[in-house]
């Protein structure tokens, strides 16, 4: 649906060339929400805006629905960015429009009438639940209602694509996950392609089917959602997996030596992964009966990635060294993540 085939970005300065995009090719399918993430200044915002050309690309070529947007005149341009939605941090609304106005504001541009107008706002209103605010203005909505009337606003046109820059940073935790649903049901209703630009990876793992991970304007590390939370490659990638992970170490086990190496009378410390459905599995009491051994069960959680259930179970077990290394090639051979914490005593 959209195809990015080397594109760069430079911004010529008087304090010298700033190449805020790295030549760079991504491709994001029909229908699928794809997140970029990255730290502030990673080049994020200039590359969502090179998708619709808010952003002219120093060189490369977009195509977005087939169509070579970088080949385009002002006019086809124009006609080609109804395709594409954007919805922005600070909802960018029209102060003295009324909530029906602003998203109405698109289709007065293509020149549509009146009745017509009405014919499409009104379910979007629906859409984004905001029916009983119609005749509000911006400053009499709160953030999370804000955003509502931008992404209605961004539909009105029947966009094939919507671009999301920061769409929901500026929100609590509660409103972000609101917001987030409702872009999920769009997704699956309309079934319209999603990209999110954030640098929270709890967005990413809240409704991302894909992600990229972006840094000084390279795309460093690109993958199924999933695979990329449960096994970041670059350093940059795992910070951001850590700030959600729930399953930090104990207290107990942080304060106590880790070696990597078995020494006499040392337990060995393990964190499983898992996802429902293997996890079903008695894994771990058939470990304990296989090679007589113990297992201490240190911290426990579930966590959701996008529709999936992820479990993670850190545990110590007890046992003659021998034991200790059968267990572990047991658990190997498991359908679960196992990473090695280290010897304990
Ligand atoms: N119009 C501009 N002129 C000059 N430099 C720019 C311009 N826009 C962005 N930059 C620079 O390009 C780099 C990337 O900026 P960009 O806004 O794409 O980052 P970002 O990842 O969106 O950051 P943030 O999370 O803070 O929004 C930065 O170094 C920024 O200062
Ligand atoms: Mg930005």
């Amino acid at each position: 649906m959209i195809e990015l085939v080397n594109v760069e970005k430079t911004y010529h300065t008087s304090s010298g060339d700033i190449h805020a995009l790295k030549r760079t090719s991504l491709t994001i399918n029909q229908g699928e929400i794809f997140g970029i993430i990255g730290l502030s200044g990673a080049g994020k915002s200039t590359l969502i805006r090179c998708i619709n050309m808010l952003e002219v690309p120093t060189a490369g070529q977009v195509f977005v629905d087939g169509e070579e947007l970088t080949a385009m005149t002002e006019t086809q341009l124009r006609k080609a960015r109804q395709n594409i939605g954007m919805i922005f941090q600070h909802f960018n609304l029209l102060a003295s429009r009324t909530v029906f106005d602003n998203i109405a504001f698109p289709l007065e541009i293509q020149g549509l009438g009146k009745d017509e107008i009405k014919k499409r706002v009104e379910p979007l209103l629906e859409l984004v639940q905001l029916q009983d605010r119609a005749d509000h203005y911006p400053s009499q909505l709160s953030g999370g209602q804000k955003q509502r009337v931008g992404i209605a606003r961004a539909l009105a046109s029947n966009p094939k694509v919507l671009l999301c820059d920061e769409a929901t940073s500026a929100l609590d935790p509660q409103t972000t996950k609101s917001i987030l649903n409702l872009l999920r049901d769009i997704n699956q209703r309309l079934n319209l392609t999603i990209v999110m630009i954030t640098h929270q990876m709890e967005v990413v793992k809240e409704i991302c089917d894909r992600v990229a991970v972006i840094e000084n304007g390279s795309i460093i590390e690109e993958g199924n959602m999933v695979d990329v939370f449960t096994n970041p490659q670059n350093q940059t990638t795992k910070e951001f997996v850590k700030s959600v992970d729930k399953n930090t170490l104990p207290e107990s086990l942080k304060s106590t030596p880790v070696s990597r190496e078995y020494f006499e009378g040392a337990n060995l410390a393990v964190r499983l992964s898992f996802f429902s459905g293997n996890a079903d599995k008695p894994i771990v009491s058939g470990m304990i009966k296989r090679f007589g051994v113990d297992a201490n069960i240190i911290s426990g959680n579930t966590d959701q990635l996008k529709d999936r259930i992820y479990g993670n179970l850190l545990i110590v077990i007890e046992g003659p060294q021998k034991a200790l290394e059968d267990s572990l090639d047991y658990l190997n051979s498991q359908n679960l993540q196992v990473e090695v914490i280290g010897y304990v005593k």
